[in-house]
Order: C-alpha cells, then structure tokens, then sequence
C-alpha cells in the first residue's frame, strides 16, 4: 500500500516536472523563434493647445494633439504561442525640467494573424499632456511604436517595431480656438 502511493507520489512528481520542463522548452522556443516586425512611424503634424486643466478650474495646461501614421508588419510575432499582441505608440521626451517621460499616447489589441497588418492614420487616442502642464521648453519627443507579446505560456516579451526617425519638436503652445 504505502509502496503504490508512494509510487504514484513519485509518477506524478516526475510528471509534473516533465510539464514543467515542456512549459519551459515551449516558452524558451517561443522566444528564440521569434522574428522581428517592421513597421513605420510618420508624424504629420504636431499642435499644442492651452487649456483649462479641469472644467471650472481657471488652471491651464496644455495639451498635445499628435496626427500620425503607422503602418506595421507583425504577422511574423503570430506563431502557435501566441496569444494576442499589445501595439502601442509611445511619445519619449525630456520636459523642461529634465524628467524623461514616456507616455502612451495610442494602442491597439491585435488577437489575429489576418489583423496583424497594421494601416493607422489618426491622432492619440489618450489625452497627451506634461506633468509641468506645459510643454515649453521640452526637447523634442521620439515616437515609437512598441508591442508586448502575450503567449500561451511563458512571459510577457517586449519589442519595438518602428521608430520616428528624428526627434520632433513640440511647436508653440496655441489659446483654445
Ligand atoms: C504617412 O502618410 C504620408 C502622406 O500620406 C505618406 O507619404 C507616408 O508614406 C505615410 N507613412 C506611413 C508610415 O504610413
Ligand atoms: C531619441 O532617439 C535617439 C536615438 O535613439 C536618442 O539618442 C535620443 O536620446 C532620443 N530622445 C529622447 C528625447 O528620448
């Protein structure tokens, strides 16, 4: 009795590290096939406007409204692990007092290999301002377009798939038309 349970103990620990071993080959696998995407980032116009912070509030702040295009390949990050992908333009930019920001101004959640042929042209989607409510004196920002990988099994993967090819200046702010 005592020997077949320890028996079954031994089956099942050896099994689950074969799962374990498998999981490990399947994520490391994942990682190594891999290929690099490509893409393109063009930003066609840049506008600062100023504006009330909040509704009521006599605090200004400015507000950045970027129209870019982007087009992207990722059909090659689609393979049996993956799961879905996260596709996200990212502003990088030193403000006036030194801080580097990143901040993600669009996304987009592509589940399919047919919809992994990205075409975008548009503005940020998320409202894009500076923790200094001004853009003054920034640096100018580059504009990557970046992804996360999610697989079945394994870790999350980080990439980029395109990049402005200079940096792009913030332009004077403008009053609310
Ligand atoms: C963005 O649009 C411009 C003008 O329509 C075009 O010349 C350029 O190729 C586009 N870039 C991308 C990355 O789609
Ligand atoms: C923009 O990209 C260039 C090249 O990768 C880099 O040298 C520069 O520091 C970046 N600028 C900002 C503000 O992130």
């Amino acid at each position: 009795m005592h020997s077949i349970l320890s028996r079954i103990n031994n089956a099942s620990a050896f099994l689950s590290s074969c799962m374990m071993a498998l999981l490990l080959a399947i994520s490391l696998s994942s990682f190594i096939l891999t290929e690099s995407p490509t893409g393109q980032v063009a930003i066609s116009s840049i506008k600062v406007v100023s504006s009330h912070a909040r509704r009521y509030s006599s605090k200004k702040q400015d507000l950045a409204f970027v129209h870019f295009n982007l087009t992207a390949d990722l059909t090659p990050l689609f393979h049996w692990n993956t799961k879905q992908l996260f596709l996200y333009l990212e502003a990088e930019y030193e403000n006036s007092k030194g801080v580097k920001n990143e901040v993600v101004i669009w996304d987009r959640i592509v589940r399919r290999k047919e919809d992994a042929n990205i075409k975008f042209a548009g503005k940020n989607s998320y409202m894009f301002r500076d923790i200094s409510t001004t853009f003054k004196n920034s640096a100018s920002a580059n504009y990557t377009l970046k992804y996360n990988i999610m697989p079945y099994v394994g870790l999350l993967t980080y990439g980029e798939a395109g990049k402005t090819t200079e940096e792009i200046a913030f332009p004077a702010t403008q009053s609310r038309l």
